[in-house]
């Protein structure tokens, strides 16, 4: 765990609801896909936790919904302000256990984690194929990013408005690539239809209300097939097979 001040270098809108907030780091590690930082917004005594989308070169990109008083704040901060940053948090994605080719299952936000793995993928030589859902186009992100990092990219939506109609499971159940391993992040609800629709290994990236984001006050505990497990320090990311729904 690392804490320290960083400075945003920019925060704009970029979705429905949905910023694109960079940082530039004053200390940093090797960041690992699936990790996640704990945000403290001015005001607000406890930190909030994002997915890391992006780092590299002393830079952290997360993307944010305002869903709360606190994103509120957050969606307002200005580039130059500085902002206090818990780094290093969670255990991330195992991109190795993927051996040739992935699947990528995203639902919203939950792409932005995902964008950081096929990154990770992309550069130990591995196929990636992506299905990511939203509720409309309006909400999409990371559009042209995956593109580029993809041999297979399908979206679905909704309403409609962009790939196929329905969830990311009628994506699957249509057409569903060749993969050894999948990943996939986004609602609980999404994530167990995949987990139970998918055949073989695959890890989810979990979700839970944090308090220290570190593993001292257990306000993110869940009960495992392993028995309980902390959320902040055991995960977000879990394999499938250990993740009672
Ligand atoms: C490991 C992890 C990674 C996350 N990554 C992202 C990300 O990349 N982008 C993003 O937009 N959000 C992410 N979240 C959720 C994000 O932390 C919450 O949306 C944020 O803390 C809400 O703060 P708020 O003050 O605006 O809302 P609050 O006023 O605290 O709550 C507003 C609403 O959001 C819900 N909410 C708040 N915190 C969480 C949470 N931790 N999990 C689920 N629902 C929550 C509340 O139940 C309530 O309905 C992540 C959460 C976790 C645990
Ligand atoms: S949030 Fe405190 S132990 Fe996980």
């Amino acid at each position: 765990m690392i804490k320290s001040l960083y400075t945003i270098s920019g925060n704009s809108l970029v979705a429905d609801d949905t910023f694109r907030l960079e940082l530039q780091a004053g200390e940093t590690g090797r960041e690992i896909s699936g990790e996640f930082v704990h945000l403290s917004i001015p005001d607000f005594y406890l930190r909030r936790p994002f997915s890391i989308c992006d780092a590299g070169d002393g830079k952290l990109t997360i993307f944010y919904k305002v869903v709360g008083e606190g994103t509120k704040v957050l969606s307002k901060m200005c580039v130059g302000e500085k902002i206090d940053v818990l780094a290093k948090l969670g255990r991330g994605f195992s991109a190795d256990e993927c051996k040739e080719s992935a699947l990528l299952v995203g639902g919203g936000l939950g792409a932005a984690p995902l964008h950081f793995l096929a990154k990770e993928l992309k550069a130990e030589g591995k196929r990636i194929h992506a299905v990511l859902g939203f509720n409309k186009a309006s909400e999409v992100v990371l559009e042209e990013e995956f593109r580029a990092l993809c041999d297979s990219l399908t979206f679905t939506s909704l309403d409609g408005s962009l790939g196929i109609k329905g969830f990311v499971t009628d994506a699957l159940k249509a057409s569903l690539p060749q993969y050894d391993y999948f990943y996939t992040c986004g609602p609980m609800i999404m994530m167990k239809a995949v987990c139970d629709f998918l055949e073989g290994p695959g890890e989810a990236s979990l979700e839970e209300r944090m308090g220290c984001g570190a593993g001292f006050c257990y306000g993110c505990s869940i009960q495992t097939a392993k028995g309980v497990r902390r959320v902040c320090t055991d995960g977000p990311v879990f394999k499938k097979e250990d993740i009672l729904w």
